[in-house]
């Protein structure tokens, strides 16, 4: 059997870093949308115990990936968490077409994973307890319960703590539009939060006012509560990010932002045909993209797995 999956890579409309924690973690509390820019997450069953991954790029440079050992992808980490979880050494091919770039703070990796993840859940029939699942997500990449649960959600803790931010009786809102700036650059994660201080916060009200914005599909609101407490520490290691950022606001956005610890940086826009003025002002040789969120998560509206997953399952053909 195959399963394709498409998965979303993500923005963080606000990302508090509340202090370090004797693990080494920060706990934080982030306001994260995934975005319609999709990792295609292709497994395959194998008879034996073997596991591989292939990983092509589509617009995006996968060279960082050449001489990354098969263990240390994060799909394959993904592959031996379900191993463990379902209690089976079976193995599966994967093969990824990547579209988010790498060590962008969009998540790309962790799309893979969780890609991954939904693609066994299917495949070997994992029937266990959905915290179960977010655990062994938790234990691959702190944004990974984030994708797996899907949808605008507000994430806690490390990134272990998901809940949605939309309501059951909530209509689904309009989604926000943005452009998403590559600089070109990847930005090391453990880096950032290494050299992170602790400084005043944000606002009590951040995350309230950026859940209520999400609620009511209000870019202006949005625009007003984005905040991201890693932001000053990434131009400091790293100047040029302010420039993209400067370069989105006098394209027109509304207001332009870090996405989680760099080096993407996003501009929000009133509408997609503002998005691609923004873009069009951008310099051409900059990866850059035009993308909505996705506030209520697609998969919901299909119904594979449990419901709060929300990755697209395509195929699913006897092999
Ligand atoms: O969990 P993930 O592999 O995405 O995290 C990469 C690195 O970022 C961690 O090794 C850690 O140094 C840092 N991190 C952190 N606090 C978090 C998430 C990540 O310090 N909540």
């Amino acid at each position: 059997m195959k399963t394709v999956v498409q998965a979303p890579g993500k923005i963080n409309l606000t990302l508090e870093v509340l202090g370090r924690r004797p693990d080494g973690y920060h706990d934080l509390r982030s306001v994260l949308l995934p975005v319609s820019l999709f990792e295609t997450v292709e497994v395959e069953e194998r008879a034996d115990d073997a596991v591989t991954c292939r990983t092509v790029g589509e617009g995006v440079d996968v060279a960082a990936l050449a001489d990354l050992p098969l263990e240390r992808h994060l799909a394959v980490k993904a592959v031996r968490a379900m191993q463990r979880l379902c209690g089976t050494t079976r193995g599966c091919d994967i093969r990824i077409v990547k579209r988010v770039p790498i060590g962008a703070g969009m998540a790309g990796g962790s799309a893979d994973a969780a890609g991954a993840m939904a693609a066994l859940h299917r495949l070997w029939g994992f029937a266990g307890r959905w915290e179960a699942l977010v655990e062994a997500g938790a234990s691959v990449g702190s944004d990974v319960p984030a994708l797996l649960h899907g949808g605008a959600v507000l994430m806690e803790g490390r990134g272990e703590r998901v809940s949605a931010v939309l309501r059951p009786d909530d209509k689904p809102p309009p989604p926000f539009w943005l452009v998403a700036v590559f600089p070109g650059y990847s930005v090391s994660t453990r880096q950032v939060f290494e050299s992170w201080t602790p400084r005043l916060t944000a606002g009590a009200d951040v995350c309230d006012n950026a859940i209520s914005s999400v609620r009511n599909g209000d870019v202006r609101a949005a625009c007003l509560t984005a905040y991201n407490g890693l932001q000053d520490t990434v131009n400091r290691l790293h100047p040029e990010t302010e420039r993209f950022c400067l370069a989105l606001r006098e394209g027109g956005a509304l207001s332009a932002l870090l996405s989680g610890s760099g080096s993407a940086v996003f501009g929000l826009a009133e509408s997609r045909a503002h998005a691609l003025r923004i873009q069009r002002s951008l310099p051409k040789n900059v990866w850059s993209k035009v993308v909505s969120t996705l506030p209520d998560g697609v998969m919901a509206a299909h119904g594979f797995l449990m419901p709060r997953v929300m990755v697209q399952i395509h195929v699913g053909q006897p092999s």
